[in-house]
């Protein structure tokens, strides 16, 4: 039995504009662990020794490695049934934008195109002296050698870096414009797997429901801003948001 109101999917077949904001739940069932949850990236690592520049610069080759592994957990996912009914609403809906806070692609992988990325992208890097793009191998350091070099940037000899938001580094410029614009504008929200505890992007659902759009999270437990949202469904990204979008086209608006 779907767990989600009428409420939810009749306010979804009508309306013309429509924001969903992902976290990291809606890439678990893809196998790409969460942050928070037990097991998660940062029960295992701290973020403070990996995540942030000063960390880059101490010890460029430990913190390439770990996103270099990274990368190969994420290339080698797939999207989930849960991204593949997300593709198919930004194709019933007029306007539609997805944010997210993932940095892993699997979105675009599933066929979103209006996609504004939050906190970057780990399939991307560029070289933090020319800022020019690298490609996506150039994160992985040389395992032949017993003291592998940092990897660097192929035109200026900077070192290369991934391209995704650190500890302390602003997000990057109009994302958080685009993603403020969608959520004002918006006559119903989605926010689907994130713990909503990181600002800007745990703002968001609450500043559309200040703007009068109705406002719903999927996750398999309450959120930290769920008491100030319309609905909460208790349930998995990928088994929820498939019934919830058939259940929108059936009802036929669109
Ligand atoms: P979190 O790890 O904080 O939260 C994941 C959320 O997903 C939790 O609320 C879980 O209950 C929920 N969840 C887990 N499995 C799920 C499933 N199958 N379906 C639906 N929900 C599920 O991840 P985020 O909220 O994305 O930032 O974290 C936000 C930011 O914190 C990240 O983007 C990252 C981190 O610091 C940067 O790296 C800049």
């Amino acid at each position: 039995m779907p767990s989600f109101s009428d409420t939810l999917v009749e306010r979804l077949a009508a309306a013309s504009s429509v924001a969903v904001l992902t976290g990291a739940g809606m890439s678990a069932e893809s196998g790409i662990a969460t942050f928070r949850d037990p097991g998660g990236l940062w029960d295992r690592f701290k973020p403070e020794e990996l995540a942030n520049v000063r960390a880059f610069l101490d010890n460029p080759t430990l913190v390439q490695a770990w996103y270099a592994h990274r990368q190969e957990i994420i290339r080698s996912t797939e999207p989930h049934a849960g991204h593949r009914a997300l593709a198919k609403l930004e194709r019933l809906v007029p306007r539609f934008r997805l944010i997210t806070q993932n940095v892993d692609g699997l979105h675009q992988q599933a066929g979103n195109e209006a996609v504004t990325e939050l906190h970057g992208n780990i399939l991307r890097a560029y070289c933090v002296d020319c800022k020019a793009p690298a490609e996506e191998s150039h994160l992985t350091p040389d395992r032949e050698s017993d003291e592998p070099e940092p990897v660097r940037c192929a035109a200026c000899g900077g070192l290369v870096r991934p391209d995704v938001v650190w500890f302390g580094e602003a997000l990057p410029p109009g994302a958080v414009e685009k993603a403020e614009a969608a959520a004002a504008h918006c006559e119903v929200l989605l926010s689907v797997g994130t713990s909503a505890v990181v600002y800007p992007a745990a703002g968001i659902p609450v500043l559309a429901k200040a703007q009068g759009a109705y406002v719903a999270e999927i996750n398999i437990e309450p959120s930290a801003i769920a008491g100030e949202l319309d609905e909460t469904v208790i349930g998995k990204a990928g088994e929820v948001l498939p019934e919830l979008v058939e259940a929108v086209r059936n009802v036929g608006s669109h």
